[in-house]
């Protein structure tokens, strides 16, 4: 008998059709948890809830959960494990485009991009003023990376080969990954205190749930900026609002959210802030390469049982 595949409804076409030529029945759908009953594997995305009570609602045949994402937050892993359900991401593939948006979100800050912008559209540019909206270059600066894998490596990469950026970086785990980036690792305190630019890159863990709060904010140099692509509970976002309010650091710029797609009240007020709507993974490029290994991932699994 087929095995059935569960798809969620965002999901892109083409790794439905991978499945379907492997043989597979794909069921498309918005809940896993209703439409997904009796399927050995479920292609979800990060929006996507799938808990210990979704899983017993598909039922004890399920095999594989693919997440179209490199995080898995959105997954009980642990309930998962249980189950003996493997749960498969989709890393390396988007490394290069989150990398590209960490630097895009650097630049746009350094350089006032989008204030500039916002600026010439309202009509206030009346003429070249050689005070106008200064930034700061970034040759030289020291770069600050918090959480040092695949992407805070590639991240760092850029930034110092291309901008001649120094780099300091933070990651609880010491991997050759690490070292293969020439960079320093120092203590969060420390890379806090001492970079002109942060940029976060950890998963989201309960170790890393606000993990740059207010005793962290206050520790940043009132000149650095913070760029967050990774996930947004890692920043407290209340916190934030209020630092960027009293200039305590010199700008953020936001990929993610604490209660996506809610802001956290007064965030879409600062002109201190740059806001992009979880798209630091969005080339088409990348999001084809993940929607085929999310696919593959499946495939894999439920061919090796
Ligand atoms: C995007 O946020 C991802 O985890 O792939």
């Amino acid at each position: 008998m087929r095995q059935t595949v569960f798809v969620s409804k965002g999901v892109p076409q083409r790794a439905a059709e991978l499945l379907k030529k492997q043989g597979y029945r794909v069921v498309r759908g918005t809940s896993a948890a209703r439409e997904g009953r009796g399927a050995a594997a479920v292609l979800c995305l990060l929006t996507d809830k799938v808990d210990a009570k979704t899983m017993d609602a598909i039922g004890p045949q399920l095999k594989v959960i693919s997440n179209m994402a490199a995080g898995t937050d959105n997954i009980d892993v642990a309930a998962a494990e249980k189950r003996g359900v493997s749960v498969a991401n989709t890393p390396d593939v988007l490394t290069e485009t989150v990398a590209e948006h960490a630097v895009g979100l650097l630049l746009v800050l350094s350089r006032r991009i989008v204030e500039g912008d916002w600026f010439v559209r309202k009509g206030k540019y009346k003429g070249w003023k050689p005070d106008l909206l200064l930034g700061q270059e970034l040759r030289g600066k020291t770069l600050g990376i918090v959480g040092y894998g695949r992407i805070g490596c590639r991240t760092a990469e850029i930034l110092q080969k291309g901008f001649g950026m120094k780099v300091v970086y933070h990651d609880i785990k010491g991997s050759g990954v690490h070292e293969a980036c020439g960079a320093k690792k120092i203590s969060l305190q420390e890379l806090l205190e001492q970079s002109d630019a942060v940029s976060l890159h950890v998963p989201m863990l309960s170790s890393t749930r606000h993990l740059i709060s207010k005793k962290e904010l206050k520790a940043m140099k009132k000149t650095a900026y913070l760029v967050n692509t990774s996930r947004g509970p890692v920043v407290d976002e209340k916190a934030l609002v209020a630092s960027l309010e009293r200039n305590e650091i010199a700008g953020a710029a936001l990929d993610v959210f604490e209660n996506e797609p809610r802001l956290a009240p007064g965030l879409a007020k600062l002109d201190n802030i740059v806001l992009t709507p979880h798209i630091a993974s969005a080339s088409k490029e990348a999001r084809d390469a993940m929607a085929k290994l999310a696919a593959k991932n499946i495939i894999e699994v439920l061919e090796n049982l």
